[in-house]
């Protein structure tokens, strides 16, 4: 059996619906900003929640924008995850300043205890990320900038649909960065990005910043660039907007479904700590495995399509050389480097996929084919998963 990680080719089979928007686009000939983007916009900041929302072409230029916005730049530094994607610190040195790593904790997100103690002089933002489409602990977070004087940019890029408390992922912090990346749960053909503000001068400054700094055809107000989301992008994200909470209960149940059966073997798994008032966006599906690096051979000599995020912490990359960190720094960060697995769960994977992926690491570390079936079935953890989700 296969199990793809990839779902893109399921997801947009159908591209009739799509059609139908770019033939409207093509029509208006408004390819540049205008009433497409905006409209997917507006639409977005009444999903999330936000007073503002300002897209971009990517969510590195979201990042960078929103980096901008706060007003960071040379000489500053900005506190933010060790385990994360590289465009987390890449933004933060692409405006100038310097990242200033801290350890995650057990659920994979940055650990809030541990942000005080990297706090200098210096520090001009916290930027925690809601790695894997789950949330670190917002509110100690905002309340610990608060505290310092700090602005807090939010690195919700994987995870658009997730909540905590039932407040929007991105919504904590004075701004938040979201990516619409293919592999995203909110996903484009291509690239697409967006800051979300409830900050109206925050907001006016991005907008003219991210269309060549223009406060009208024949003037400039600032040095801008173009970080323009295209509306041909606008139009798709629009549309699998829509699919957003359905997509995220999938996902839910697909992975409580694998937790409990990795739960069969906690000698050699251990299986991410879910919070009650979190709802994950379940961007990556991640869990502890020993003898990882074999395991993960085997997964895929079996056809499972089975990854690492990522081998290498941000520290211990060639790039972050200067920084000064050495190994040993980030303890729990290197330890997940070394055990995690992503394992396929998304909306198109099937409850024959998730056991015969059960199945494959039970025969890998017992010697045995077997499963003790978890549970009657995975419509039973969708029907509590969209129970939590609908509260
Ligand atoms: C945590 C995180 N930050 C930033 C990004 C950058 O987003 P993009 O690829 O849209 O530039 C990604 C994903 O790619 C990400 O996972």
């Amino acid at each position: 059996m296969k199990v793809p990680f990839n779902y893109l080719p399921q997801q947009f089979a159908d591209v009739e619906p799509f059609l139908a928007g770019w033939r409207e686009l093509a029509a208006s000939g408004e390819f540049t900003l205008g009433p497409f983007v905006e409209r997917f916009e507006a639409k977005f900041a009444g999903y999330v929640g936000a007073r503002h929302c300002i897209s971009t072409n990517n969510g590195t230029d979201a990042l960078i924008l929103a980096l901008k916005a706060a007003g960071v730049g040379p000489g500053d530094e900005a506190i933010t995850a060790v385990n994360t994607f590289y465009a987390t610190a890449g933004a933060i040195v692409a405006v100038g300043a310097r990242p200033v790593f801290v350890d995650c904790d057990h659920r994979y997100q940055i650990d809030a205890a541990q942000i005080a103690a990297a706090i200098t002089p210096k520090t001009k933002v916290i930027l925690p990320v809601h790695w894997a489409g789950a949330s670190p602990d917002l509110p100690r977070i905002v309340q610990l900038g608060k505290a310092h004087g700090l602005k807090v940019i939010e690195d919700a890029c994987p995870a658009v649909g997730a909540r905590l408390g039932g407040r929007h992922a991105g919504t904590f912090g004075t701004l938040g960065a979201f990516s619409m990346h293919p592999l995203k749960p909110l996903n484009v053909m291509g690239d697409g990005g967006m800051v979300v503000t409830d900050d109206d001068a925050l907001a006016d400054w991005m907008r003219q910043y991210r269309n060549h700094g223009m406060a009208d055809r024949d003037h400039i107000d600032i040095w801008g660039v173009n970080m323009r989301l295209q509306p041909l992008q606008a139009v798709v994200a629009s549309r699998v907007l829509d699919t957003v909470a359905d997509l995220v209960r999938q996902r839910n149940g697909n992975a409580l479904y694998l937790d409990q059966g990795l739960r069969q073997w906690p000698d050699f798994v251990t299986v991410v700590e879910r919070c009650a008032n979190h709802i994950e966006a379940q961007q990556l599906y991640m869990a502890a495995f020993q003898r990882r690096d074999a395991l993960l051979g085997f997964l895929i000599s079996r056809g499972i399509e089975a990854k690492v995020h990522y081998p290498v912490p941000l520290h211990l990359q060639k790039a972050a050389a200067s920084l000064g960190y050495r190994r040993g720094d980030f303890p729990v960060a290197e330890r997940q480097a070394a055990e995690l697995i992503t394992l396929p769960a998304h909306q198109f994977i099937s409850t024959q996929q998730l056991d015969y992926m059960l199945e494959t690491i039970g025969e890998f570390y017992t010697g045995k084919r077997s499963l003790t079936r978890m549970a009657e079935s995975v419509a039973e953890h969708k029907t509590a998963e969209t129970l939590r989700v609908n509260r």
